[in-house]
């Protein structure tokens, strides 16, 4: 057995024997520098000394990075894709070449590691019209003693690496090394029988947009998978059960009640749960912590978390399994990753208001997906009734994935993943379009509507002010967290509030909303106004929607815990000034827009 602590200091103590500083890990988000959004690779940070520039830490480096990789993230569910992993890398930058790499890297697993020599397969680069063949370094690694038999020269699809998608980028021909998946197994035959545990890249190149060019430097950067690697070396098959994995696969277990070794989709489940809450743990918990939102990094987090809770739904547990697992991991990387156990309490909290924001809506938004699904069944049937030849429907369309989105806060990913399941696909394109007109109406009217907001201070006017609070708080809290105000108007007889919602709110709502509102007056809460920066608000999730008129420091007003906003007042002192609050009457402003007209009696 080696534990994940004990290889991480096998790894990094061995190149600092060999005269390579330790970097430490950066943050797992991309510097934007290539347009690849997530760390990808070891080396990624290091682009630019790769390309010559001079590294402060020297020519030798080596170090463990965390990566995320979410091109694979529906095949996360087996036993050995993951969308966080580190790498266990080192770099030459125009230092030692092929030679010394060769050499440390086969005494490492030889000796370090304990590999027999005589099992170990590698596999260098045949050469094309651009790069010559790399006989160069197959001498060297049948110097060392690795039977020529199991050296093999492969083209540029096996054996050249670089950043797909990327210009710019330093890139070369590498050596890649393998070993018996079972190594008792008497002839395997490569490479069927073998698994790859890392590489040696020989960064010597330069992408550019039609080939590639010579570099100054000489580099070496190498590569080795070090959940993999603590997998094959505890003699493992399944990556969920190193000590990475393990306590929280327990956990699961335990909240459960079932069997992850009775397989099939629970232990799916389990996997999928355990992977995302890692990734979440990790990017919330990054130097750069990231949240979840709806562009970017943030939104493939909230990708991955909703399609986590969904999951936690499937095996029967509360998404606050989420929590549990998410403790057990910053468990196991605090020590590496000490940044985790700082910020422990965020990351936890973090994880909880995301959860509970998708948990409100999603058994609401599953409905309505079934809804979609059934009403294509019944129309596949009632056509084929009169029409035998009728081509069923198989598209859950673009609208109505998109009012998933905006009213139950689905991923598209995570609509089609369902649609997946009944052999359904989605109409993305329907779904851009229908997303684009949102965004061109919420647009039309944060420049018409916003600038009247607020029409005059008087004392109705300020009452009505703070009443569009309650009202903004209690409809999040009976529609949907993703409501949000997309207008609003104030005149000395009412308010009127413009808002994300599909359609007319029943008289059930509107009751619920007006008690919540009036419950709110009765109880004479305090209206407490504190200026900070707008940073400082967002982190307190003060809610606002004039994002791009704030200046520096911001005014936010709290109505106990019920309503937290970013405003620019004025309001009442306390909520018992507004008197009866009611709801006069509903409009359409467009699809997808609402109006609410309400009086203070
Ligand atoms: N850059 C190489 C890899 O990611 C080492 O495998």
């Amino acid at each position: 057995m080696i534990t994940s602590n004990e290889l991480r200091e096998k790894w990094l103590s061995f190149y600092k024997g060999k005269g390579h500083t330790d970097i430490g890990a950066v943050s797992l988000i991309g510097d934007g520098s290539t347009g690849v959004m997530f760390n990808v690779a070891g080396m990624q940070p290091l682009m630019p000394y790769l390309l010559g520039k001079t590294h402060p830490e020297g020519k030798r480096l080596c170090n463990v990075q965390g990566c995320v990789r979410t091109v694979d993230i529906d095949a996360v569910g087996d036993a050995s894709h993951f969308t966080f992993f580190e790498m266990m890398g080192n770099w030459s930058l125009g230092d030692y070449f092929k030679k010394e790499k060769t050499a440390w890297t086969f005494e490492l697993l030889t000796t370090v590691f304990g590999l027999e020599k005589d099992k170990l397969c590698a596999t260098v680069f045949e050469g094309n019209s651009a790069v010559p063949r790399d006989g160069e370094t197959a001498a060297y690694l049948e110097k060392l003693g690795i039977k020529k038999e199991h050296i093999f020269f492969m083209p540029k699809s096996d054996n050249w690496w670089e950043l797909e998608g990327t210009v710019g980028t330093p890139c070369g021909p590498d050596n890649e090394w393998f070993y018996p998946l079972d190594p008792e197994k008497k002839n395997p035959v490569f490479p069927d029988d073998y698994v790859e545990i890392g590489n040696d890249v020989y960064m010597q190149y330069k992408k550019t947009e039609t080939g590639y060019t010579a570099l100054e430097n000489k580099n070496v950067d190498t590569g080795f998978g070090f959940d993999r690697m603590l997998l094959f070396l505890n003699g493992l098959s399944d990556g969920y059960m190193t000590d990475l994995f393990l306590p929280v696969i327990e956990e699961l277990e335990k909240l459960s009640g079932k069997k992850y070794a009775d397989g099939g989709e629970d232990r799916k489940a389990m996997r999928i749960i355990a992977d995302h809450t890692r990734t979440a743990v990790m990017l919330i918990g990054d130097e750069q912590g990231v949240l979840p939102s709806n562009t970017g990094a943030g939104y493939i987090l909230r990708r991955l978390m909703r399609r986590a809770i969904r999951y936690c739904r499937q095996i029967g547990v509360e998404s606050s399994a989420m929590l549990n697992a998410a403790k057990i991991f910053i468990g196991i990387y605090g020590g590496a990753y000490p940044l985790l156990r700082e910020k422990q309490d965020y990351i936890l909290s973090e994880i909880k208001k995301e959860a509970d924001r998708f948990e409100a809506t999603l058994a609401q938004g599953i409905r309505e997906f079934e809804k979609c699904t059934q009403s294509i069944a019944r129309k596949n049937e009632f056509m084929l009734r009169s029409n035998p030849d009728y081509v069923k429907e198989t598209v859950i369309g673009g609208k109505q994935a998109f009012r998933l989105y905006d009213t139950y806060g689905f991923p598209l990913e995570l609509t089609e993943e369902l649609a997946g399941e009944q052999g359904l696909t989605v109409d993305k394109e329907g779904f851009e379009t229908a997303f684009s007109e949102h965004r061109e109406k919420s647009r039309v009217l944060d420049k018409g509507q916003f600038k009247g907001g607020l029409e005059s201070h008087s004392v109705n006017a300020t009452r009505y002010h703070t009443a569009t609070h309650l009202l903004n708080a209690a409809l999040k809290i009976v529609l949907s967290p993703e409501v949000q105000q997309k207008g609003s108007n104030i005149n000395e007889e009412r308010l009127r509030f413009d808002f994300n919602f599909s359609r007319k709110l029943t008289d059930e709502e509107v009751r619920r909303v007006e008690d919540l509102v009036n419950e709110q007056i009765k109880a004479d809460v305090k209206v407490v106004m504190r200026e900070m920066t707008l940073e400082e608000a967002r982190a307190q999730n003060f809610v606002g929607v004039f994002s791009d008129k704030y200046g520096e420091t911001v005014k936010t007003y709290s109505i106990g815990a019920f309503s937290k906003e970013i405003c620019g007042g004025p309001h009442v002192e306390s909520t018992g000034e507004l008197g009866t609050f009611k709801i006069a009457k509903q409009e359409n402003v467009s699809a997808g827009i609402k109006r609410i007209k309400a009086v203070l009696q």
